[in-house]
């Protein structure tokens, strides 16, 4: 078995993202988020990892507004994250996110929200997003509901009504 690879996600992987989405969730919702997301150009980050020049993970990072924050808040949000099941518990999820959360670093942004599970995101250093007087516009338990931020008082001024692209009211 080659090297895991991380890299940016190409026009040319979307059938291997969307195998790697369909066969984490055991739906279709999730890869068809990932079209609607490209088609409406609201990829921030998308990255992959291949391994033996098959893609079997997968991550995207998309902009969310705060609504009723003090000032203008940039800030994005981790979702979906898919790794193949057949290559689940390896560190995959760990490398894409840790990769993830650089490159939206590298491109300047400071605060990073995350609606998922409460064990595994915490590793990265998200913590609750009520903290930071986040709300989510979903109905999320709010442990569910977390945020990391980049570089210290990232949140400082943001308390407010968190609004995805509205892509993701479909899933
Ligand atoms: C969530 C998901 C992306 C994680 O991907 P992953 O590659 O399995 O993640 P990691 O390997 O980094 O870590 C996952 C678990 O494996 C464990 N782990 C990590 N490396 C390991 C290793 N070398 N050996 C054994 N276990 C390991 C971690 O402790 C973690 O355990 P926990 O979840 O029980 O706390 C994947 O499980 C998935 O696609 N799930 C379905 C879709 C989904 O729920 N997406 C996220 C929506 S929020």
């Amino acid at each position: 078995m080659s090297e895991l690879t991380i890299r940016a996600e190409l026009p040319g992987d979307a059938s291997g993202v969307r195998r790697v989405n369909e066969q984490a969730f055991g739906r279709r919702d999730e890869a068809d988020l990932v079209e609607r997301l490209h088609a409406g150009g609201k990829v921030i980050v998308a990255l992959v990892a291949e391994q033996d020049r098959a893609i079997v993970g997968h991550i995207l990072f998309s902009p969310v507004t705060i609504e009723g924050a003090a000032k203008p808040c940039t800030a994005v949000a981790l979702a979906p994250m898919a790794v193949l099941p057949s290559h689940q518990r390896r560190g995959i999820g760990r490398r894409l996110v840790e990769e993830g959360i650089i490159a939206c670093k590298e491109l300047g942004y400071t605060r990073i929200i995350v609606l998922g599970h409460p064990q595994y995101y915490p590793w990265f250093g998200f913590g609750p997003a009520k903290r930071y007087g986040l709300h989510c516009e979903y109905n999320a338990p709010d442990e569910a509901f977390m945020a990391l931020a980049l570089e210290p008082d990232a949140f400082r001024d943001c308390a407010g009504l968190v609004k995805f692209a509205p892509e993701f009211a479909d899933v």
